[in-house]
């Protein structure tokens, strides 16, 4: 049987358009799906980076103009991994033309601004996705199935770090991750914006009220010109070669806020839920020791769930309902046939990655898009989480807390 064609173009070569076309060629060999992706078009700002991804993963075809792109007949789903600044005009120009729209976290720069993106899918009644890829770790989802099954019971405490350590030395690479304009923020926008995201959907809760503290401790950063425009610089390594300059290093010792530096290093978050339960979350990319390490821990009266990234494979689960002797956290495999998108890839046991993530968000997109099974996050769940995000800001701005439950109005999706 020949499967529906599902036309994709994609925006931006850096490192989410790599991983990306790795999800969208990969998908339909792990995964038996109603539609089939079809590698279209590679939207570059620069051809040859264009040319480069195109021959590795097999975008049929090149261009360097985003509106030809949306405006393409032969095109239904635009894919967006440029730039945080860029989501918003390209998602709503995407959503006019009629077109699919599946975008990189964090939705938007401003809650405005995704409140926006989320009236023009809505307008032109076209779906809409957010790539939040962590919430199809296999062993992530698994904690959200053991939260929701009850196997937690009423839920005490939600504690949450994603700690990078990218920022440290005077010689990591400059990025328009360190641009408000074109970021929206620091640690904030890049990883609390994931956190936040995973806390809605593990909990089901909604985030009341938020306070929080913000710095910027740099006192030395690489400059790369190329990186400031938002070009393809997507490691240290890469800015730092000879063929884009020496790094100057500008000191920018001031509080957050005050100087050239406007975007958080680290942050650190108290919330309340909906159902009673106290959040906290910290994020940096000047946690020393910490590559990529997200760590994520539920606690409540029947049991308690932990996992960390670099455990990708694993969580523990301790269950509070065994008699006192018998209490311990117990390390369970997410690889099995019983966990959610194992099955699809290789025998118990065989470990999975990161990308493998993408892939499974790739899988739910294309199987909602063929089927009625709703797809979550969607525009409107990335736009309550970026109010969340909103209010994060403002309350370290303000030192206050700010109330939450006024600004969104939308049921929590799963
Ligand atoms: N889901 C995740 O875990 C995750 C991880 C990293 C990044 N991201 C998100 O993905 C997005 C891209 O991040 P990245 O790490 O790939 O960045 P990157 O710097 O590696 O790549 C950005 C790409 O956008 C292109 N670009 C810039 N301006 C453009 C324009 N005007 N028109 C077309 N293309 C343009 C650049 O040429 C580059 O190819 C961001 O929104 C980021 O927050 C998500």
């Amino acid at each position: 049987v020949t499967k529906r064609p599902l036309r994709i173009g994609i925006i931006g070569t850096g490192f989410m358009g790599r991983v990306h076309s790795h999800a969208w060629r990969q998908v339909a060999a792990h995964f038996d799906l109603p539609v089939m992706p079809v590698l279209h078009t590679v939207c570059g700002r620069r051809r040859e980076p264009a040319q480069e991804l195109a021959s590795r993963y097999g975008w049929h075809n090149v261009t360097t103009d985003t509106t030809a792109l949306i405006h393409d007949p032969d095109i239904d789903l635009i894919d967006i991994t440029a730039p945080n600044n860029l989501h918003a005009d390209l998602a709503i120009a995407a959503a006019k033309a009629g077109k699919t729209v599946a975008c990189e976290k964090p939705l938007a720069c401003t809650g405005a601004n995704a409140d926006r993106m989320a009236r023009a899918v809505d307008d032109a009644k076209v779906a809409s996705f957010v790539w939040f890829n962590y919430r199809r770790v296999p062993a992530l989802a698994l904690v959200r199935h053991f939260v929701q099954s009850g196997r937690i019971g009423r839920i005490f405490r939600v504690q949450s770090a994603y700690l990078q350590d990218w920022l440290n030395d005077c010689d990591s690479s400059d990025s328009w991750r360190l641009q408000k304009d074109m970021a929206g923020g620091g640690s904030l926008i890049d990883l609390a914006s994931h956190v936040v995201d995973l806390v809605r959907a593990i909990t089901g809760c909604e985030f009341l009220r938020v306070a929080a503290t913000m710095r910027a401790f740099k006192s030395c950063r690489a400059v790369v010109p190329q990186a400031r425009t938002g070009d393809d610089v997507t490691d240290g390594k890469d800015a730092l070669s000879p063929s884009r300059g020496q790094p100057e290093c500008i000191d920018t010792c001031l509080p957050w806020g005050d100087g050239p530096v406007d975007v958080d290093d680290a942050l650190a978050i108290t919330a309340d839920l909906s159902n009673g339960a106290i959040c906290s979350i910290e994020t940096s990319r000047c946690a020393t020791g910490h590559g990529n390490d997200l760590a994520f821990e539920v606690n409540g009266d029947r049991g308690a769930i932990r996992f960390r990234l670099p455990e990708f494979n694993h969580l523990e689960f301790w269950d509070n309902t065994l008699p006192v002797v018998e209490r311990g956290w117990r390390r369970i495999t997410a690889t099995g046939s019983a966990a959610p998108y194992a099955s699809a890839y290789w025998p118990t046991d065989h470990a999975l990655g990161y990308a493998d993530s993408f892939t499974n968000t790739a899988a739910d997109i294309l199987r909602s898009l063929g089927t009625d099974e709703s797809f979550s996050p969607n525009f409107d769940e990335g736009r309550a989480c970026q109010h969340v995000l909103d209010a994060i800001a403002q309350s370290a701005a303000e030192r206050r807390w700010v109330e939450l439950s006024q600004r969104i109005s939308l049921p929590v999706g799963h």
